[in-house]
C-alpha cells in the first residue's frame, strides 16, 4: 500500500515535470561561450534567439540530473524572478530540457565591474567610486528587503550598463553606467535569521567572506554588506587579487587572521568541538585597524567602509543606513530609483 502510493507520487511528479515545466531545449539563431577576464569558463553564453533577442543563457546540466536537481538549480531564476528591480539584472525567461538542464535567458549587459576597474586601473574618480557604492547598496536594501541574502556579492557580479549619451540618468547617477546586481546562483532566503551550518554550500568568495560564515555561525543580510566593504577596497586597489597567490591555498584560519588585523576580533567559542572540525583556532595577529590596513582607500571612503567592515554581523550597518552615509548626500537627494 505504501510502496503504491510512493509509486504514483513519483510517477505525478515527473508529469509535472514532463506536461507543465519541460519545454525542451530551444534553439539560437547563435550561441558562442562567454569567456570572462580571468578566462574561466562558466557554462555561460551569449546567444541570439530566434526572435533575435540576444540573451546570456546561463546553463546548469552538472551534477545528477533529475527532477530535484532542476528544481534546485531553478531557485536561481524563482529568486530573480521576484527580484524585478532597476538595478538587478533582467531575467527574461527559463526553462528546463528533456535531460533536466536549466536555462536561465538573462539580458546582456556592456561591462562588469572587475573588467571596469582593471581597464582603469584602480583610478576611479571619488564621484564613479561613489556611484558605484551607492547604486550597488541601492540593489542590495532591495534585495534585503525581499527576505533575500544575495550571498556572493564581488566586482565579477556586479554588471555594468551603457546609458545612452543622452539619458538623463548619468546625470543623477554622476557616471554613464547603471549597476545591474547578477549571479544569484547562491542566494538564500533570509525569511529569519537561521542558524548557519556549514553544509558545503558556503556564502561568498573567500576573500569576501565574513567572519559569520567562515566560523559557519549565522547567515544573514549582514553577509553582503560586508561583501559590499570588500568591494568599496577593491576599487582603490586591487585586494582580491593580490591575494590570488594565496587563493588555492588560502584556509579558513588564514582569512580569520587576516580579518583579525583589520576589523578586530569575534566572539567565537574557539574550543569548541565546531572549531576543530572547521579546523580554526583563536586568531593571533594583533588588531591593527581597517584604515590604516587599506590605507589605499581614500579619507572621504574610510568612514562607509569603517562602518561595513565591522566583525560582529549584529553591529555592522544596514544597506539601508549606509545610503545615509554623508558620502551619498548629493545622490541621495537626487531620489534615483526611490
Ligand atoms: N547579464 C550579463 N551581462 C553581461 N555579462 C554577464 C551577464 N551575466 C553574466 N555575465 C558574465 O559572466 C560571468 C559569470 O556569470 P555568473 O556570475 O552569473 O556565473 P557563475 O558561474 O555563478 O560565476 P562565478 O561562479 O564566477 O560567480 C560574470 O562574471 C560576467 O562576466
Ligand atoms: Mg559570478
Amino acid at each position: 500500500m505504501q510502496r503504491e502510493l510512493t509509486n504514483e507520487m513519483t510517477l505525478f511528479s515527473d508529469n509535472v515535470i514532463a506536461n507543465r515545466v519541460t519545454l525542451g531545449a530551444r534553439k539560437y539563431i547563435t550561441k558562442t561561450e562567454l569567456k570572462t577576464q580571468a578566462d574561466v569558463t562558466h557554462n555561460i553564453y551569449q546567444a541570439m534567439r530566434q526572435d533575435k533577442v540576444r540573451v546570456i543563457l546561463k546553463v546548469m546540466d552538472k551534477g545528477p540530473r533529475n527532477y530535484r536537481q532542476a528544481t534546485y538549480d531553478l531557485s536561481e531564476a524563482f529568486i530573480m524572478h521576484r527580484l524585478r528591480h532597476p538595478l538587478i539584472a533582467e531575467l527574461l525567461d527559463y526553462y528546463v530540457s528533456d535531460s533536466f538542464a536549466t536555462y536561465l535567458e538573462i539580458k546582456p549587459y556592456t561591462t562588469t565591474l572587475n573588467a571596469f576597474v582593471d581597464e582603469r586601473a584602480w583610478k576611479l574618480t571619488h564621484a564613479e567610486a561613489a556611484s558605484v557604492m551607492f547604486q550597488m547598496l541601492k540593489a542590495l536594501q532591495f534585495v534585503h528587503s525581499q527576505n533575500v541574502i544575495h550571498g556572493d556579492i564581488k566586482l565579477s557580479n556586479i554588471a555594468l550598463e551603457l546609458l545612452a549619451e543622452d539619458d538623463p540618468l548619468a546625470e543623477k547617477l554622476g557616471m554613464r553606467y547603471r549597476v545591474r546586481l547578477i549571479d544569484f546562483g547562491v542566494s538564500l532566503i533570509a525569511a529569519y535569521p537561521a542558524a548557519f551550518y556549514d553544509d558545503g554550500r558556503l556564502l561568498n568568495s573567500i576573500t569576501y567572506r565574513p567572519p559569520e560564515i567562515l566560523l559557519a555561525t549565522t547567515a544573514t543580510q549582514a553577509v553582503d554588506v560586508w561583501a559590499a566593504g570588500i568591494v568599496l577596497v577593491n576599487l582603490f586597489m586591487d585586494y582580491t587579487s593580490s591575494n590570488k597567490m594565496q587563493i588555492g591555498s588560502m584556509t579558513r584560519q588564514d582569512q580569520l587572521e587576516m580579518i583579525n588585523i583589520f576589523a578586530g576580533p569575534f566572539d567565537y567559542p574557539y574550543e569548541s568541538s565546531q572549531a576543530k572540525r572547521l579546523k580554526i583556532t583563536r586568531p593571533t595577529l594583533p588588531h591593527v585597524d581597517v584604515v590604516s590596513y587599506f590605507s589605499a582607500v581614500p579619507d572621504d571612503f574610510a568612514v562607509l567602509m569603517q562602518k561595513l567592515l565591522i566583525a560582529k554581523p549584529d553591529q555592522r550597518i544596514s544597506a539601508e543606513g549606509a545610503l545615509l552615509d554623508l558620502l551619498f548626500t548629493d545622490l541621495y537627494d537626487r531620489d534615483i530609483f526611490p
